[in-house]
């Protein structure tokens, strides 16, 4: 078979990202510039700020993409992006130059969901995992667990009612005066921490493998309020990691309960939360005690990159699932 090289962008949050990859499992280059430092002054993303970061970065980021994987633009089959979900102003700067550059170089335009891109992180490293799979993928933005029959063909078990596991994190965070990104910062905080300090509640939504967090981060607040109100002092290390436990419960024991229900035979874990060590541990020893193969991406595939685009993209690129140079940015895009 033919050798496809894809150039991919991600532009979708606060990283701007340009990868180039040979037949979707070959990463020729993964660049990734993070704003990070830029934004955390204000505790979060500021979506004006972070396009405007885009703008300038972008076409810089995709030159060192190139210019790492060895390659020039004659030698692409084609030019991927994110076009959601995410913030829109984000999304449009990495929509637009890919479209310029398939455009000019009369090459495909591939459009990608970043949710997508977070599961085929794993397909990377690992291209035939053995299916059926349950992923768990959580991130700042969505908490989603999935079955998968088949690479492609897959359902949706359950998401978050409310927030998402990283976006609590992130709050509980900014409540604490942890700063931003919120899920590393109480990861640190907790590692002194007692996580069976608090009890907080873990919420039951039935049989539905739906998630809720936001009774969690309520908690959470009030217990803070309520010490504070008290003259007590908090406990920030056993703080953050009873909230953390009670996360990582929450979102275990769903990923547990629809493995056993579907007989999946490997679990694979995405997104930026899937970076919590804990979280790993905790899945790691309940998939070790039923035989099971867990998977994850390794720690730059986990938060954002263009990498995990081009993974989608290459397997887009094969069925001839092209997109129209009028493409919108959905940032509001589902699975
Ligand atoms: O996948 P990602 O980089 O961007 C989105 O698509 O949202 O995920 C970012 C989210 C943030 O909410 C961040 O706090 C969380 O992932 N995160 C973590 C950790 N590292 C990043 N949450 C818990 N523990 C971590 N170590
Ligand atoms: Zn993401």
């Amino acid at each position: 078979t033919e050798d496809i090289l894809i150039l991919a962008l991600e532009s979708s949050c606060d990283e701007t990202a340009a990868s180039v990859n040979l037949n979707g499992t070959e990463v020729l280059s993964n660049v990734v510039s993070s704003q990070v430092k830029l934004h955390q002054k204000f505790g979060g993303v500021v979506p004006e700020i972070a396009s405007r970061k885009h703008l300038e970065l972008i076409l810089p980021v995709i030159d060192q993409a190139l210019v790492e994987a060895g390659v020039e633009f004659s030698d692409l089959d084609a030019v991927a992006a994110t076009y959601g979900p995410g913030l829109v102003g984000g999304l449009l700067v990495g929509l637009t130059a890919a479209k310029t550059i398939a455009l000019a170089l009369k090459i495909p335009l591939i459009g990608v969901n970043h949710i997508a891109g977070h599961i085929y992180a794993n397909f990377i490293a690992n291209p035939d995992i053995e299916k059926p799979l349950i992923c768990l993928t959580v991130s700042g933005g969505h908490t989603d667990l999935l079955y998968f029959a088949s690479r492609r063909g897959y359902k949706i078990l359950g998401s978050t009612q409310d927030d998402a596991a990283g976006e609590a994190f992130d709050k509980i965070s900014r409540f604490m005066g942890l700063g931003y990104p919120g899920g590393p910062a109480i990861e640190k905080a907790a590692q002194s921490g007692d996580p069976s300090a608090v009890d907080f509640p873990r919420a039951d939504l039935g049989d539905s493998f739906n998630f809720s967090f936001s009774g969690l981060k309520t908690a959470v607040m009030n217990y803070i309020n309520n010490q504070q109100q008290k003259g007590n002092l908090v406990n920030k290390a056993d703080l953050a990691a009873s909230f953390q436990a009670a996360v990582i419960d929450s979102l275990s024991s769903n990923l547990m309960a629809a493995v056993k229900k579907y007989n999946a035979k490997s679990i694979v874990l995405s997104g930026g939360v899937a970076a919590n060590q804990q979280l790993r541990k905790s899945i790691s020893k309940q998939t070790t005690e039923l035989g099971l193969k867990l998977y994850y991406p390794p720690l730059d595939l986990c938060t954002d990159n263009a990498a995990m685009i081009g993974a989608v993209a290459y397997y887009q690129y094969l069925e001839k699932d092209f997109a129209e140079l009028s493409l919108s940015a959905d940032p509001a895009l589902k699975l």
